[in-house]
């Protein structure tokens, strides 16, 4: 579907479907501002009357016009309360009238967005783009290994017009060209994301990933190295070799580079993903019941690389590396046992109590690479934990940090992309469970607090570099169709660390 700001006032255009939204407070009956009103004699008064239109949050109603209109058909998208309307229910409204319009194979469609008086501080280009990213998030659907295709896919050519009664102003009009620019790339980049997830492990191996992450540079301004195995033992990523050690397919070190802000180049993030391409477990090997579920335990790493795509594509203001550690976790002949020592790339002594706690390994050496490169803050984001999901169910991802701005900031970009985070305690008595009789540290710290003790093994990576941790292996997948998320990948948090990054590219 194709998403559009239209110059002209969508009541003189030919359309399948005009969508026009209403909130339910505030639901004009004699319909004043609809002219369409009077040609249909009022038809659409009496559907407000008896309750039948009511504007209630989510509430689509269909009205065809039988000739008396150049529109065939209205559909009625209601808002819910004006003080209970945010943005996050404009995207899920707008995937669900994405999704109904695709049903229906309506071709041409329009919506009135700009006609209603919106809640501060929302402004008519702040809904369109969260029209343009409810449709493309919503339509979102993964066919390509399938023979006969879906719907979405047949459907790409409509087209969708948004616009105001007799048109936007100029100023309106700019910042709407801008806000659906802007929301076409953002949810460009949660598809990518949600691509590489979706991708089973034998099609998405380390160095597909790799190749991937490629394709992604060359059309945008990102600078793309891999490291081989090789380079990878020469920099003496000991706890990273140690998880790929049970695969025959080769690790790669994916580094992206992407700088915005050349006038100081001593400010760059770090910007870090967890890309174990399929986790086993290893020799403490993982159940069988929804082991597949692991070939999206490169959902951190697809986020990061989604996200760097992003911000090249928004030349943004900044400069930021990505580092992706991406290997499998597979039970070899030659894997790493429990028990067994691996020294990480800052001389750290590592105790493998259970080869099933691999994240936290790749992402200590990606960690120390990122302290020696001088990079900060940084940002992790893995799949790591099933604790994570016991405290927060999928509603949420958690938030681990040593600073509060970093934190806060995160915080507030989650707000208003409504991918929910909450922050958890990092305390130092959580340490001691990682306590190794043997090594500096080991690698789990028993059934209690799991999420933590595997931040805090992370903490002793990022040391006093201001970090943040994202824990999302309780949102990476979505077990329903819920909005703008299908079953399968979600692409979270792409659209948070766009936001965020467009926040202090800003500054
Ligand atoms: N990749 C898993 C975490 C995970 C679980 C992600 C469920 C998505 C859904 C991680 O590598 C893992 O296996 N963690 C272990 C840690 C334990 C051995 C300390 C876990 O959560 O059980
Ligand atoms: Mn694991
Ligand atoms: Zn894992």
């Amino acid at each position: 579907m194709n998403i559009e700001i239209s110059q002209k006032n969508l009541l003189d255009l030919d359309l399948d479907c005009l969508v026009s939204y209403v909130f339910e407070d505030e639901i004009d009956p004699s319909l004043e501002s609809l002219e369409l009103n009077k040609s249909l004699s009022d038809y659409i008064t009496d559907l407000i009357n008896d309750g039948e239109i009511n504007g209630r949050f989510g509430q689509l109603n269909l009205v065809h016009t039988h000739k008396n209109a150049k529109q065939k058909r209205i559909l009625f998208a209601g808002m819910g309360k004006k003080q209970d309307f945010n943005l996050d229910r404009a995207r899920k409204l707008a995937a669900n009238v994405a999704k109904f319009i695709r049903n229906k194979n309506f071709n041409v469609c329009g919506a009135l967005a700009g006609r209603i008086e919106l809640p501060k501080p929302i402004e008519v280009s702040d809904l369109f783009s969260a029209i343009v990213e409810g449709a493309n998030l919503g339509l979102y659907t993964f066919d390509d290994h399938m023979r006969k295709k879906s719907d979405s896919t047949k459907s790409e050519s409509s087209s969708f017009l948004l616009g105001g009664l007799g048109g936007l102003t100029k100023k309106q009009q700019d910042a709407a060209d801008k806000a659906v620019k802007t929301a076409n790339v953002v949810s460009e980049s949660a598809k990518l994301a949600r691509d590489l997830v979706n991708e089973p492990a034998n099609l998405m191996t380390p160095t597909i990933l790799a190749e991937r992450a490629k394709l992604a540079a060359k059309d945008t301004k990102l600078d793309y190295q891999s490291l081989t195995k090789k380079q990878i033992e020469k920099l003496g990523m000991g706890a990273f070799l140690g998880v790929a050690k049970g695969s025959d397919e080769e690790p790669k070190f994916i580094i992206l580079k992407y700088s915005g802000d050349p006038k100081n180049p001593d400010k760059e993030l770090g910007l870090l993903g967890k890309g174990i391409t399929f986790d086993s477990g290893g020799i403490s090997i993982k159940p069988a019941a929804n082991m597949s579920a692991m070939k999206g335990d490169m959902g951190g790493a697809a986020a990061v690389i989604a996200s760097m795509y992003g911000v090249a594509r928004l030349e943004l203001k900044i400069n930021i590396t990505a580092l992706v550690p991406a290997t499998e976790n597979l039970p070899g002949g030659s894997a790493t046992k429990p028990g067994d020592l691996l020294t990480a790339m800052n001389g750290t002594t590592i105790e493998v109590e259970n080869t099933d706690a691999e994240g936290r390994l790749v992402l200590a050496d990606a960690l120390a690479y990122a302290n020696d490169r001088g990079l900060s803050p940084l940002i992790d984001v893995a799949t790591l934990t099933g604790a994570i999901g016991v405290a927060l169910g999928s509603v949420s991802m958690g938030l681990f940090s040593n600073d509060d701005t970093l934190a806060n900031q995160l915080n507030e970009s989650s707000l208003d992309t409504g991918e929910k985070m909450w922050r958890m305690p990092l305390w130092d008595e959580y340490k001691d469970q990682n306590k190794s009789t043997v090594a500096d540290i080991k690698n789990t710290g028993g059934r209690q607090a799991g999420s933590i003790t595997a931040a805090q093994f992370l903490h002793e990576f990022a040391g006093d570099t201001p970090w943040a941790h994202l824990d999302i292996a309780s949102v990476f997948m979505s077990s329903k169709v819920d909005g703008i998320y299908q079953k399968g990948a979600t692409g979270q948090p792409v659209r948070t660390l766009i936001s965020l990054f467009t926040k202090l590219a800003a500054k």
